[in-house]
């Protein structure tokens, strides 16, 4: 009972406390910005919304125009005001002018200077704009994030200079859906939290030994057959039967949820599994296994030894065929491919991939996985886009131009780095969100580890092995949650807050800015 109340409260608590927490009377000016920004100064006084404010751009233009109506609709859904837009250069009393400044020179940077009288934004870019309007909201109390309830609301913002932009260009949050669905609105929630976070990137893991879920109209089997699993492991060790879980998003769902992130300035990666973690899909298509199955969408946690066959020329046409249709989905650059956690068992004992590997010319298994994620590399490339995969894709030699995710540690990271590889560190001792946040004994039951909010808060990915050179490679970070262990909306978000807002520190503010104890404070703990 105690966990059910956890889940069911602390979500919540942070949806409205970590947006400002100024909302009592003889209230001191609160700035709970996170993440927080790169510089700030605090002022006395006020801003109020009124039911006359208009909101002025320099020029009116799609961009500016954008986060105005964004700005508008925060303010309408809290106070029932319909705050005008206009195009202007002068903000008179009472407004809120957005303007256009290429001198604020980063792509994703903005101004934000808030008097009594006025509040004015400058940016040179849509994101910059978005980004200070993020910053305001969470400058508002916390009644900005209630629906008007026909009560006067007083809508303020406190006086302060912001001059702010971040530390990386690469601020992620991954989702596993493979082993458990989540509903199309969940993940909208879940990229708006990661929008009010100013994340960019949402990396969504679609393809495991437990789910295929995503329609692919070449290969229907694979959410005819690989959607969906008989059973499922209920807790750790015991196990209930014909437990039926499954599900995928059509190809119309996965353009709505990909519209609605870039509406948020988010680019969804998708994430297709391979070679291993691929069971759903070889129990759709066994014969691009190394053994012909049959197979079953995987019941249990793990690592599978059934893996695609390397040495088919039908996988290659198969992942192409997939690739081509999710390129088509996905405007993203950067296209993942996994590449994690692949036995060789089944390539060691199969007459096709032992042929492949005497006539390419390879060493071993781990050079055909580097052979498999190189031409799978080739492909994406040919189309214009980049590869990137786990840091398992450093076995055998990492493909020529792929982009790797440190996962086991931050070890694969620094090694690819050293060869002018760009990084994402995503280290599971610090940014694994499906590990226990407090003692288990507190906690709904999860695959294990312990990764505490200050933990998280704490990773620097600055690396003694690294030259400044060299640290240009590190994009960035991204936090993972594992689904396992999480079947339910609640449960996820409860297992991904606060802890990615620490993440979304970790990605944003200078390193000489982060204060664990300020941190804390933002959220009035
Ligand atoms: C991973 O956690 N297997 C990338
Ligand atoms: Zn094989």
């Amino acid at each position: 009972m105690k966990n059910l109340v956890l889940i069911l409260i602390i979500p919540l608590f942070f949806l409205v406390g970590c947006s400002g927490g100024n909302g009592g009377k003889n209230e001191k000016n609160v700035y709970a910005i996170i993440p927080a920004p790169l510089s700030l100064s605090e002022m006395p006084g006020k801003f109020s919304f009124r039911e006359k404010s208009t909101i002025v751009l320099s020029p009116m233009n799609e961009s500016t125009r954008f986060s105005a109506d964004f700005l508008a609709s925060l303010v309408k859904n809290a106070t029932g005001y319909e705050l005008q837009i206009k195009e202007g250069t002068k903000a008179p009393n009472g407004s809120i002018l957005m303007a256009v400044d290429t001198s604020v020179k980063n792509p994703e940077g903005y101004t934000l200077t808030v008097s009594k009288g006025k509040i004015v934004v400058k940016a040179g870019s849509p994101a910059g704009m978005f980004y200070a309007v993020q910053t305001i909201r969470q400058l508002m109390p916390p009644e900005v994030e209630k629906p008007f309830s026909g009560q006067p609301v007083n809508l303020s913002v406190p006086c302060c200079e912001i001059k702010d932009e971040p530390r990386f260009v690469y601020r992620g949050m991954h989702l596993d859906v493979g082993r458990h669905m989540f509903p199309v609105e969940t993940i909208k929630r879940y990229i708006d939290l990661l929008a009010m976070h100013k994340f960019n990137y949402f990396h969504w893991h679609l393809t495991e030994d437990q789910g295929w879920r995503i329609e692919i109209k070449k290969y229907p089997r694979l959410t005819e057959v690989g959607a969906f699993r008989k059973e499922t492991i209920v807790g750790h060790a015991g196990r209930k039967p014909q437990v039926f879980d499954g599900g995928f998003y059509t190809q119309d769902e996965v353009r709505e949820i990909v519209k609605y992130a870039a509406s948020k300035f988010i680019t969804v990666i998708p994430e297709i599994e391979m070679p291993g973690h691929s069971l759903a899909a070889l129990a759709s298509y066994p014969e691009l296994s190394c053994t012909g199955g049959p197979f079953e969408v995987g019941t249990k946690w793990g690592i599978f030894e059934d893996v695609y066959c390397a040495g088919k020329e039908e996988t290659f046409k198969f992942l192409e065929d997939v690739l081509s249709e999710v390129i088509e989905l996905f405007p993203s650059k950067y296209i993942h491919i996994g590449g994690d956690e692949c036995p060789k068992t089944r390539w060691k004992k199969c007459p096709l991939c032992q042929k492949r590997i005497r006539e390419e010319g390879l060493k071993d298994e781990n050079e055909l996985q580097s052979y498999f994620i190189r031409r799978i590399e080739k492909f994406l490339v040919s189309k214009g886009r980049k590869l990137i995969g786990w840091d398992e894709i450093l076995e055998g030699g990492l493909a020529p131009e792929a982009t790797v995710m440190s996962w086991r540690g931050v070890a694969g990271g620094i090694e690819a780095a050293k060869q002018n590889h760009d990084v994402i560190m995503t280290p599971t001792r610090y940014f694994y969100l499906d590990y226990y946040q407090t003692e288990p004994d507190n906690e709904p039951l999860a695959i294990g580890g312990y990764v505490p909010l200050e933990t998280v808060y704490s990773f620097d990915p600055r690396f003694e092995e690294l030259t400044e050179e060299q640290h240009k490679h590190i994009l960035g970070v991204q936090g993972n949650v594992w689904t396992e262990y999480i079947s339910t909306p609640e449960h996820l978000e409860y297992m991904a807050c606060p802890r990615m807002f620490a993440i979304s520190e970790v990605a944003w503010t200078p390193a000489s800015k982060k204060d664990f104890e300020d941190f804390l404070a933002r959220f009035g703990v």
